[in-house]
């Protein structure tokens, strides 16, 4: 009988992190949904019970160290294991120009968005190695971690800084039995495209164009990528940003 895995996700309250979560529970993944918001978190422990296998709840800010030691010691002291992660919360940029962005957003976005990974893997990582066959990691980045755009310059900062905290933290772990890579949407459905965008319809409308697919993307298509980069079937694969953008035109 094979172990059954265990994984952690963070952001798991919404958007992307719940459409991954439910995607590794219909897999027969454990897993630790860890976010701020307590309802809408035991919601998406729901939805994992419901696809047939068992998850826990974990208040957690990423950006926070002891909160991100003790969800990892407590997703260890229900599951005995870690296996999976994905680093996937974080907050976005309100369309603002740089000059009068203020040094409280900055550091909101950079405490979350990158400190937030950095210390998700700086706890995982220790359990992984503890299991004979390693571990996987996908750390979640952006489009905008590999292109610029105007007015959101802290944003896209953050998130090229994950791809270098992915890239770094690969090869570090690579002969150890980890794979550590990233994910790069385009534009998907989820609130934190609503907030960004605010009621800009004609932003939106543009936003979607430039998508060759000539749409935005369903969290459910990300889900889909993270579940094969965490997965054995990826086995060769590491230190990777795998874009899945519907060919956006910004590339
Ligand atoms: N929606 C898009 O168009 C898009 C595109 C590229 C990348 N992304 C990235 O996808 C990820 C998920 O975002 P989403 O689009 O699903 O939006 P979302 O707002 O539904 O998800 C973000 C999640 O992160 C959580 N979160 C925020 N700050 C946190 C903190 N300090 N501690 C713990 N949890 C925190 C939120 O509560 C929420 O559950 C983000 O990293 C985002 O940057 C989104």
């Amino acid at each position: 009988m094979t172990t059954q895995r265990v994984a952690i996700i963070t952001g798991g309250s919404s958007g992307i992190g719940r459409a991954t979560t439910v995607a590794l529970a219909k897999e027969g993944v454990k897993v630790a949904v860890a976010a701020r918001r307590a309802k809408e978190g035991e919601e998406t422990v729901q939805l994992v019970k419901k696809a047939g296998s068992d998850g826990i709840f974990v208040k957690t800010d990423v950006a926070n160290e002891d909160d991100v030691r003790l969800l990892v010691e407590k997703t260890i002291k229900k599951y005995g294991r870690l296996d999976y992660a994905f680093n996937n919360a974080a907050i976005g940029e309100r369309m603002t120009p740089l000059v009068e962005q203020t040094s409280d957003v900055f550091d909101q976005i950079m405490n979350v968005n990158v400190k937030g990974v950095w210390l998700c893997m700086k706890y995982e990582i220790p359990q992984m190695l503890r299991n004979s066959g390693g571990g996987a990691i996908v750390n979640m980045s952006s489009g905008a971690g590999v292109v610029g755009f105007p007015q959101m310059p802290i944003y896209i900062a953050s998130k090229h800084a994950v791809l270098g905290l992915t890239k770094s933290a690969a090869l570090e772990y690579a002969k150890s039995g980890i794979r550590i890579n990233a994910v790069a949407p385009g534009g998907v459905e989820t609130d934190m495209l609503k907030e960004t965008i605010g009621d800009n319809h004609q932003f939106l409308e543009t936003f979607k164009s430039m998508h060759l697919i000539g749409r935005i993307g369903d969290p459910e298509e990300i889900a889909n990528a993270v579940a094969w980069l965490l997965s054995d079937k990826a086995s060769f694969v590491l230190g990777h940003t795998l874009l899945v953008d519907g060919g956006i035109i910004s590339r």
